[in-house]
């Protein structure tokens, strides 16, 4: 089989790319690991920036998110039993954040890549590519026992932090940047109106505690715990306990609870690869670096990511010219570093950290005390949430 751009995973990024290509007429096949219906099981982020929203609405994929996702203008940071405000809408001029989950961003990918008859082929394995530095790169990879060869001009790979696309750059070559925090969230799903109709953002001396929300029946709540946790010993009981002893009196008060749909643990780090591409390959979103989940950019940098390769893409089979697939790299590479500031500093501000008795915590109480006494401080805050510009 021959295509265009090969695509190594069929999470958002790799569907997000198939589905820009196609509408300019550029061919590609996704191959993905898994089956289907547990890439459409992972429960994952929540909040869109405006640039991922305009984008699925220009790829096709907007209508569902526009009728059932939720426009957020603002949040809330809770501190010492008080909940303070960060104004969205009015800290930069207008804008705001969508809440939609990742899992139906992935669901309307899947659904249009079907109605345009694109090449989606899942359940694969042993993926390994060949020849990445010379102008015939091509996959090869087993489906239900049987070897297949994919012959393409270039690789894209976006098949997460897990993925073979970044090993097969040169170890003299990569250069890895890497911070893991002591500790992960452990998060609950559960068909319950939110406690809030924005999210709450909360800092405690118990550990940190996110109340997030899918839809006005389907709240999405996450706390910090050890690494050493074991999701198995998290009763719903005590997961809720758990949770209203960080929030604020009032609003634990208010919370209401019931069975979890879905319960995980997810650990946190700070990862970076660089550079993001090798001859004809071109890494993108967890391919390439992971965030925190604390600043909710991990899928919206995956996505800014698809829009300069693609850019790319569209420029060398338009013009035949290599500029952007050249400069592809460090361009999104300077807006990766700092959405990774920026995660790292929400995650440094808002976490219980083992080690910070004294100082530490001093710095993180005058820290958040700024914020809410200073609106140069918040602007600086709302303009990364909302996201920076591409
Ligand atoms: P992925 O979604 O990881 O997709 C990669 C795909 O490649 C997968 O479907 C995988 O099965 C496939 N694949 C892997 N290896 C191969 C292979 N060898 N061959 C073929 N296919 C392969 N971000 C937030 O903003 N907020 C959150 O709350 C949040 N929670 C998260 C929780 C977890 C447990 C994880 C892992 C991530 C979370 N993220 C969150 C991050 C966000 O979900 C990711 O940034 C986003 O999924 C990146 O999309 P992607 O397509 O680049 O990678
Ligand atoms: C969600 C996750 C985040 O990491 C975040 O910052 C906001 C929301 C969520 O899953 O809803």
């Amino acid at each position: 089989m021959r295509t265009q751009v090969a695509i190594i995973g069929g999470g958002p990024s790799g569907l997000l790319l198939s589905q820009i290509l196609h509408l300019k007429g550029i061919q590609s096949v996704v191959l993905e690991r898994k089956s289907r219906n547990y890439v459409l099981g992972r429960i994952r982020a929540g909040v869109l920036e405006q640039g991922l929203v305009d984008m699925l609405h220009v790829v096709k994929v907007g209508k569902r998110m526009e009728k059932e996702g939720q426009i957020h203008h603002g949040f809330d940071i809770a501190f010492q039993g008080k909940r303070h405000q960060i104004d969205l809408t009015a800290l930069t001029n207008g804008k705001s954040v969508m809440v939609y989950g990742q899992t139906e961003v992935t669901r309307d990918l899947y659904e249009a890549r079907d109605q345009m008859n694109g090449v989606v082929i899942d359940e694969v394995d042993d993926v390994s590519l060949h020849k990445l530095d010379t102008a015939t790169p091509f996959v090869t990879y087993k489906k239900a026992g049987e070897n297949f060869r994919l012959d393409c001009d270039f690789v894209a790979g976006c098949d997460g932090f897990h993925g073979v696309s970044r090993g097969s750059i040169p170890s003299h070559i990569l250069k890895e940047y890497e911070k893991v925090y002591p500790f992960g969230w452990l998060g609950v799903l559960s068909e319950t109106p939110p406690v809030s109709h924005e999210l709450i953002y909360n800092q405690s001396d118990k550990g940190f505690a996110l109340c997030s929300m899918r839809n006005a029946n389907l709240s999405r709540y996450y706390v910090q715990c050890s690494l050493e946790e074991d999701v198995n010993n998290w009763s719903d009981d005590r997961f809720w306990e758990e949770l209203k002893s960080r929030l604020p009196k009032e609003t634990a008060e208010t919370l209401i609870t019931g069975p979890s749909i879905e319960k995980s643990i997810a650990p946190l780090r700070s990862f970076v690869a660089e550079p993001l591409s090798y001859g004809r390959l071109f890494l993108a979103g967890d391919a390439a670096h992971i965030v925190p989940p604390t600043g909710a950019k991990g899928l919206n940098l995956a996505a800014s990511d698809i829009h300069y390769l693609s850019e790319a893409f569209i420029e060398f089979y338009g013009t035949g010219r290599e500029t952007k697939l050249s400069q592809y790299s460090d361009t999104a590479l300077k807006r990766i570093w700092k959405a990774m500031r920026f995660s790292w500093w929400m995650t440094m501000l808002l976490h219980h950290f083992p080690e910070n008795e004294g100082f530490g915590d001093r710095m993180q109480q005058t820290d958040l005390e700024y914020l809410f006494s200073s609106k140069a401080a918040q602007t600086s805050l709302a303009e990364n949430y909302v996201g920076l510009p591409y």
